[in-house]
């Protein structure tokens, strides 16, 4: 042995090559999103708050688009390519090879076990460290222990060696220490025994965890210490465990937040990205999701029935029954029930987006009001404005979009229709109904609909027989003989 419990150089290898057959995805299972991240992101992150000196991905299933989302999670580290021989053990060998001439530990983490924090893990090398193992495996005694690699031990208690659920005979089986896929090595006694690795096993592949029977019978000692926090150590093969690994995650950054001081009234129906951000005395009401990098700033009210994703949401700021994208809501403004904001809407402070209202790539000024059944496209509306119920934007005239720009203080009659490209002036008016075409001018009152004109009798006339016509002729009669009373008292 070349390393001393002195050594304390750490590399990381994360294992990201596999295809996971399990999901039956055409996405890898490295690349399916818990929290808002993809399963590697959340094992690099951990990774990278070690602080190693070197760390390696190992990809080929789908080897562009897991690297491209390894680059992004974590910029700068290096990727190797693992070969046609398959295995957990194979993957290792070629991260070893990158790793060159890397003196000290070498900590693995499997792509797909997504939940263990960064201390678990400092724990588990100081504890290698500690007892200067040649590795050190991170074990978790489980209630359920299907699909894992048992911790089979000797009549001493100390690791024998680790064997696959499909491998295993039924006693090994009924064991309830489970391998999560989590080492730490010498790097020395890696490099040495994972070549005499072999592939005589049910799936034919490299195994990672034959090694640890190759170490004991090398006489070097091995170790496994389980996890404080069982539930931490799962691991994601198919899509049932992905909805539990999504559970568990947002279980924590829900809680996370309730102890930064925010009112989350239903852990269980509240789902927060681990990128999103809430301020103190914000409340969240059942069945709300706050995704991407959402923000939500001080005594905003959140939900029931939202969803946010990638928003920006201003101080005591009420956001009811809302699906918004890309939005930006100002503070003290008021967002839904039943608001549909696409990306690009800007609703300033006091600001109001009403009950059925889609608003998009459009700016809505300081105290300005668009409360009902509207649609808002490529518009920029000053501050101090009310637009009547029925507001809609004819921003699209079949070959371009082109914009409605509303000045300050403006208010408008109900079912407008704006045909942009088209320009209210500041102070300006519209009558209801009106079909804007063309620009009104500052102070103005814009009125484009044709008088009315009753036809007197017309219904008696033309639908004689019909409920209607019977209940005219009686409401006709009533006004005559009270015309013909008001007569006789003048
Ligand atoms: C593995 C362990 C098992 C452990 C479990 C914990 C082995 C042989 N078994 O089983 O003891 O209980 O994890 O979750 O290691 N990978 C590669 N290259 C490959 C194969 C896999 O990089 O050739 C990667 C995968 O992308 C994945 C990780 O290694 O991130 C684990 O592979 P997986 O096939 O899921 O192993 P399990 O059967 O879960
Ligand atoms: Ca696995």
């Amino acid at each position: 042995m070349t390393e001393t419990i002195a050594d304390t150089r750490l590399a990381v290898i994360v294992l990201a090559a596999g295809q996971g057959t399990r999901m039956k995805s055409s996405l890898p299972k490295v690349l399916h999103r818990i929290g808002g991240r993809p399963l590697v992101g959340h094992v690099l992150d951990t990774a990278l708050a070690l602080e190693p000196e070197r760390v390696v991905v190992v990809v080929r299933h789908e080897r562009e688009l897991v690297a491209s989302a390894v680059e992004q999670a974590a910029p700068g580290v290096v990727v190797v390519d693992q070969d046609e021989v398959p295995g957990t053990g194979r993957a290792v060998e070629v991260a070893l090879d990158a790793l060159e001439d890397f003196t000290g530990d070498v900590l693995v983490l499997s792509g797909d076990v997504p939940l263990l924090e960064s201390d678990t893990l400092g724990r588990l090398i100081d504890a290698h460290r500690a007892g200067a193992a040649a590795a050190t495996v991170l074990s978790a005694i489980v209630d359920d222990a299907t699909g894992y690699g048992r911790v089979i031990r000797d009549a001493e208690g100390a690791v024998a060696r680790i064997v696959e659920q499909r491998d295993a005979t039924d006693e090994e089986a009924s064991v309830t220490e489970i391998n999560a896929g989590v080492y730490v090595f010498q790097a020395s006694a890696l490099r040495r025994h994972l070549p005499l690795v072999g592939t005589a096993n049910a799936q034919g592949e490299k195994y990672l965890t034959d090694v640890v029977a190759l170490l004991r019978d090398a006489r070097l000692p091995v170790s496994a210490t389980p996890a404080p926090d069982a539930a931490a150590a799962l691991g994601v093969n198919d899509r049932v465990q992905l909805a539990e690994a999504a559970r568990v995650l947002n279980a924590r950054v829900v809680r996370r937040w309730q102890l930064e001081g925010a009112t989350i009234l239903d852990p269980a129906t509240t789902w927060i990205d681990v990128t999103a951000t809430l301020a103190p005395d914000v409340t969240v009401l059942p069945n709300t999701h706050i995704l991407r990098a959402t923000v939500v700033a001080e005594g905003a009210t959140i939900g029931p029935d939202t969803s946010l994703v990638d928003c920006e949401v201003g101080e005591n700021a009420t956001v009811t029954r809302t699906d918004a994208t890309l939005a930006v809501i100002g503070a003290g403004a008021t967002v839904g029930p039943f608001a549909y904001l696409r990306p690009g809407t800007y609703l300033g402070d006091k600001g109001k987006i009403g009950t059925f209202v889609e608003t998009k790539n459009s700016t809505i000024g300081e105290r300005s009001k668009v409360p009902h059944l509207s649609y808002i496209g490529d518009t920029t509306i000053g501050t101090g404005v009310n637009l009547g119920a029925g507001a809609i934007t004819a921003n699209y005239d079949d070959l371009t979009k082109h914009r409605t720009e509303i000045g300050d203080e403006v208010h408008t009659g109900s079912h407008n229709v704006f045909v942009a490209p088209v320009r209210i002036g500041d102070g300006a008016k519209t009558g209801a109904g009106a079909v804007i075409r063309k620009d009104v001018p500052a102070g103005a009152l814009a009125l484009s609909v044709a008088p009315q004109r009753n036809v007197e009798g017309w219904v008696e006339k033309n639908r004689p027989g019909t409920g209607a016509a019977e209940v005219a002729a009686r409401a006709r009669s009533a006004q005559k003989a009270d015309d013909g009373a008001q007569e006789q008292d003048r």
